[in-house]
């Protein structure tokens, strides 16, 4: 991919140094918005790591970005910096969150804003050692996101689906330029699905990417979508299940 006149950014340079510690980097991507991303990416995090492995998150989605609400985080305590900003602590996971610095204010980015602010976040921030950083992205293959699995070396793209015609529809586009791309997506989750759909399960043969599972409407979801009562859930059980499989799959 070219980079315009952005090809000389020393940041290019900084990004792989920074992500050096990091086993794999896993993008949640969705054809469209709403499918259930955000909760997905918070829920894979904390999974990962009650089965014992070190786990960041990174909140990239700069239209939308609502983790630190899940995580319950208040944006007046900013990371620590020391050349460079640590990302904190909470629930046992790493958090680095757009937010902090837009204080939820909104982010009206176009085209190389946007991906300058994706560069300057992943520049700047300094994980640990981690096993695995989970990125919440902005819908479908924007700007941002093709710049996320540009910088990030084999990155290994978790996709969101639900079954409606008009995310099977983007399902396609979205496999279609993945495969372009050369980068293998670890699989999908159809997510609000009392069971597997057809449709879905036939894509993922097309495209040999793996349907991990179904993931079922929680009615309660959407008055737990704090922590530590967004891990009561029946959606949480649902994404521990899955999260096993994550570690098998990518080793
Ligand atoms: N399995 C589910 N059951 C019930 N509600 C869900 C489920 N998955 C997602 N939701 C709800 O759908 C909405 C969108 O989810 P979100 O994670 O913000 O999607 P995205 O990040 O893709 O835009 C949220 O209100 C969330 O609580
Ligand atoms: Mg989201």
């Amino acid at each position: 991919m070219s980079y315009g006149y952005f090809s000389n950014d020393p940041r290019l340079y900084v990004i792989p140094e920074r992500l050096k510690n990091v086993g794999y980097v896993i993008p949640v991507l969705s054809p469209k918005g709403g499918v259930g991303k955000t909760v997905v990416s918070a829920a894979l995090a904390l999974t990962l790591s009650e089965l014992g492995f070190k786990v960041g998150v990174l909140d990239l989605d700069l239209t939308n970005p609502s983790q630190h609400i899940l995580f319950d985080v208040e944006l007046r305590e900013m990371p620590e910096e020391d050349r460079g900003v640590k990302p904190p602590e909470y629930f046992g996971v790493k958090l680095m969150s757009v937010a902090f610095y837009s204080r939820g204010n909104p982010l009206p980015l176009r085209g190389w804003e946007a991906t300058n602010v994706i560069r300057e976040v992943l520049a700047i921030t300094l994980w640990d050692t981690l096993e695995y950083l989970v990125i919440d992205t902005p819908p479908g293959l924007t700007d941002p996101v093709l710049e996320i699995l540009t910088l990030v070396k084999n990155p290994k793209p978790l996709i969101i689906t639900t079954a409606s015609q008009f995310s099977i529809n983007a399902l396609k586009t979205i496999l279609t330029i993945l495969k372009e791309l050369n980068v293998r997506p670890v699989g999908v989750i159809e997510n609000m699905s009392s069971k597997p759909s057809n449709d879905v399960k036939e894509i993922c043969e097309k495209y040999e990417v793996r349907y991990l599972s179904n993931v079922p409407y929680d009615q309660t979801l959407n008055a737990s979508l704090k922590l530590p009562e967004f891990q009561q859930t029946r959606f949480f059980t649902s994404m521990r299940d899955i999260a096993t499989k994550i570690p098998e799959i990518l080793t």
